[in-house]
C-alpha cells in the first residue's frame, strides 16, 4: 500500500516547483514548498516533515548547503533529503553524498521513479520514527526512576558525566562514549521493579529486600533488550555491580568478562554515592571516596589503572554541587 507523506520541496523556481507539486499532491502526499534555503531550514525544524526535496541549483543556489545543514542538526538529521539535480552530473552526485543526502532526483521527471523512491525513503523514515520513539520511551523511563526518588536529584547526570569524562581519557572511541553516557542514564533503569517500601528505605536493607534489589540490574538489562540501539549500553545496565573477583552481581563475572564500561559506570557510580549526602549519613569527602576506591582496587574489586584514571580525572574537575543520592 501506498505511503501518504509530509514533504517539502525547497525551490525557487516556481515552474518546476508548481509541477513537482502538483505530481506529488496526485499521489496523495501533502506537499508544502519553500523557495529559500533558511525557509527550508525553519520549516523543517518547526514542522519536520517525512522528506524534503531540494533542487541542487536552488533555493538560491544553495541545495547542498540546505542538505549539509539538516544532516548536522540532531532535530533534523533524519529527515531523508533528495536532491534534484537537472543533469547526472558524476561530481554534483559525489557532493551530494558529501553534504549527507539520501538519494538523488534527475529532471525531467520519470513518475514512476519518483513514486518508488519516495514510497522507499519515507518508509524507512517511519521505521527510524518508531525506533526513535521506543527509545524515548526507554529514556523516559530512566528519569522517573530519578523522579520517584526526590534525594536522587542529578545522580544519572553526574554519572554520565564523569563516565564520559573518565572514557575520553582513555582514548575510547564515541560509540564508547555515547554508550557511557546512556549508560550512566539508564545503568538503574531496572529500580522500576522495585517496590518504594525498598527504593525509599531509610537504612540497611534486610535480606530480602537486598534480593529484590539486586535483580534490578537483570531487570534493567531485559528492558533494554528489546531496542537494538541500545544493545551496547546493555552490558552496562546488567554489569554494573559486578566485581573483578567474581563478588559481585549478578553473574559473578571476573576480571576481563567485566565489560569495560560497565567498569567505569561502576566506580563513578561508588565515588558519586559515597560523596552525595543520605538520609543517614553525611556526603563524604572526595579524598575518603578515592580512598575507599583504593582500597576496592587492593581488594581486587576493581582495577587499579581504572581507579587511578578516575582519581587523576575527578581531582582536575570543576567544583561539584553536593546532592543526595540514592542506594546503588
Ligand atoms: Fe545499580
Amino acid at each position: 500500500m501506498a505511503v501518504r507523506a509530509s514533504i517539502l520541496v525547497a525551490d525557487d523556481d516556481e515552474t518546476s516547483a508548481r509541477f513537482l507539486k502538483r505530481l506529488l499532491t496526485k499521489e496523495g502526499h501533502d506537499v508544502s514548498v519553500v523557495g529559500t534555503a533558511d525557509a527550508a531550514l525553519s520549516s523543517c525544524q518547526n514542522d519536520p516533515p517525512d522528506l524534503v526535496l531540494v533542487d541542487l541549483v536552488a533555493p538560491r543556489g544553495h541545495g547542498f548547503d540546505v542538505c549539509r545543514r539538516l544532516k548536522d542538526q540532531g532535530a533534523t538529521r533524519f529527515i531523508p533529503v533528495v536532491i534534484v539535480t537537472a543533469q547526472g552530473d558524476r561530481v554534483d552526485r559525489l557532493r551530494g553524498i558529501e553534504a549527507g543526502c539520501d538519494d538523488f532526483l534527475t529532471k525531467p521527471f520519470d513518475s514512476t521513479e519518483l513514486h518508488a523512491r519516495i514510497q522507499s525513503l519515507v518508509r524507512l523514515k517511519r521505521y527510524t520514527d518508531e525506533l526513535e520513539s521506543a527509545e524515548a520511551v526507554i529514556l523516559g523511563l530512566g528519569a522517573t526512576i530519578e523522579a520517584r526518588d526526590p534525594l536522587t536529584n542529578g545522580h544519572c547526570q553526574r554519572l554520565a558525566h564523569y563516565a564520559t569524562r573518565l572514557g575520553r581519557s582513555l582514548g575510547l572511541d564515541d560509540t564508547d562514549i555515547g554508550a557511557l553516557e546512556r549508560g550512566g542514564f539508564l545503568h538503574d533503569i531496572g529500580k522500576i521493579a522495585v517496590p518504594d517500601r525498598v527504593l525509599l528505605k531509610d537504612g540497611k536493607l534486610d535480606p530480602h529486600e537486598s534480593r529484590v534489589m539486586r535483580k534490578h540490574p537483570i531487570v534493567g538489562d531485559s528492558l533494554c533488550a528489546g531496542l537494538r540501539s541500545l544493545n551496547n549500553v546493555r552490558p552496562i545496565v546488567r554489569h554494573h555491580h559486578e566485581r573483578l573477583d567474581g563478588s559481585g552481581y549478578p553473574d559473578g563475572l571476573r576480571n576481563s568478562e567485566v565489560p569495560l564500561l560497565a567498569q567505569i559506570v561502576s566506580i563513578v557510580d561508588v565515588y558519586d554515592a559515597l560523596t552525595t549526602e543520605r538520609p543517614y549519613r553525611a556526603a563524604r569527602p572526595a579524598a575518603e571516596a578515592f580512598q575507599v576506591l583504593s582500597e576496592e582496587a587492593d581488594k581486587g574489586w576493581r582495577d587499579r589503572a581504572l581507579v587511578d584514571a578516575f582519581v587523576s580525572i575527578a581531582n582536575e574537575a570543576e567544583p561539584r554541587t553536593q546532592s543526595p543520592t540514592p542506594n546503588p
